[in-house]
């Protein structure tokens, strides 16, 4: 068994506010030593970005984050004390650190070691590196829940995927495909090839109209069994338009995002867009949030382990330069998952 030390390096959220003014690297962050049954440490390889990270950094108060704390959620890593568990010392597993865990017990992806509960790990299957493995499970399991279990797609139904270059809009395009259903995706117009090569069989460029104007002129037929809005848009036109595109027994499901303030207008339209009851004018189209559950992890990891699911990575950097892998991130840009190399012997 390789030795633990008792600190270690750690990007540690210390204050709201942008990566730059919230974060610090901290070389004396205790390395956890009271694992609890069921959990294990975990040496981190690589830790992968969420836009919810810098998101929730920026907007949550201190106490409602549970500061300060390791940032981020999803990594891969080595077990090192597998703690009686059904894991080994040496197991190569990936996996995510929930929000609630996070603010319990003070855990992040973006440090050294991480104990984590084995519910919230997956083995990482030999076909997947280290830097690929880290950023599959949150997404996936998000993208799994909305098209599993809240639209319950089956083969040959069509869904749109809005925002098919998004991290979520990949793992959607990829789950969607692996069940047989066809897939419309959106993205810009230079992101076409990536999103195809996805699995999308439809294209749509959202920078050349507005995409539910596009769709109301272009129904599908038959029309969409679902829309997965991978970007969580703030904008209500998209759903208070379906029922030009979306079947009547349809659903709109949405990634969900925390509006900014010169969101908020929008935002309160789209609130009045899903409660408004349908006797009043209301939209006559389901809306649901993604909410993703741990019961997917077993399905994530088949599909993975099968070469049916695996997120592309967009870029990867240094731990030492990790504000600069916030400030691709921040852009909205990204292709793929944005990562962050943990270990330097990957
Ligand atoms: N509910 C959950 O459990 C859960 C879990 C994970 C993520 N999320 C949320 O899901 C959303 C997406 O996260 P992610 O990690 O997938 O993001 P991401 O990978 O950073 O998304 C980047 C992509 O989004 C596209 N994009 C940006 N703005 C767009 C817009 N206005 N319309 C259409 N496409 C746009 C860009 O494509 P173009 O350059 O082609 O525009 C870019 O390729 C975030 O709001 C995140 O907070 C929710």
């Amino acid at each position: 068994m390789s030795t633990i030390p008792a600190t270690q390096q750690a990007w540690i959220e210390e204050r709201r506010g942008p990566p730059a003014q919230s974060l610090r690297l901290r070389t004396d962050w205790p390395v956890p030593s009271d694992l609890q049954p069921g959990e294990v440490l975990i040496k981190v390889q690589a830790a992968a970005m969420n836009p919810g990270g810098y998101k929730m950094m920026k907007l949550l108060p201190n106490f409602a984050r549970g500061r300060p704390l390791p940032a981020e959620m999803e990594l891969s890593g080595v077990v090192v004390d597998g703690n009686g568990t059904e894991y080994s010392d040496g197991d190569q597993v990936f996996g995510f650190v929930t929000p609630e865990l996070a603010k319990a017990r003070k855990q992040g992806a973006l440090c050294q070691y991480v104990r984590l509960p084995t519910s919230l790990i997956l083995p990482r299957p030999p076909s997947v590196t280290p830097l690929e493995a880290a950023g599959i499970c949150a997404v996936s399991i998000t993208s799994y829940h909305a098209l599993v279990e809240l639209a319950q797609l089956e083969a040959g139904q069509t869904v749109l995927v809005y925002g098919g270059s998004s991290s979520v809009g990949i793992a959607a395009i990829q789950i969607a495909k692996a069940l047989g259903a066809k897939v419309v995706a959106s993205a810009s117009g230079k992101n076409e090839a990536f999103v195809r090569g996805q699995g999308a069989d439809e294209f749509i460029d959202y920078t050349k109209q507005p995409i539910h104007e596009y769709l109301k002129a272009n129904p599908p037929s038959p029309k969409f069994h679902a829309i997965v809005d991978a970007i969580g848009l703030m904008d209500p036109s998209l759903y208070t338009s379906s029922p030009a595109y979306l079947a009547p027994n349809g659903i709109f499901i949405s990634a969900g995002d925390l509006p900014s303030m010169s969101q908020l207008w929008h935002f309160c339209k789209l609130l009045a867009a899903i409660v408004w009851p349908r006797w009043l004018g209301g939209t006559p189209r389901k809306w649901r949030l993604i909410r993703p559950t741990l019961g997917h992890m077993g399905d994530v990891q088949a599909l993975v382990a099968k070469g049916s699911l695996k997120l592309p990575i967009d870029s990867v950097y240094d731990f030492e330069d990790v504000l600069s892998a916030y400030d691709r991130v921040v852009t909205g840009r990204a292709t793929g998952k944005v990562v962050v190399k943990i270990d330097p012997t990957i």
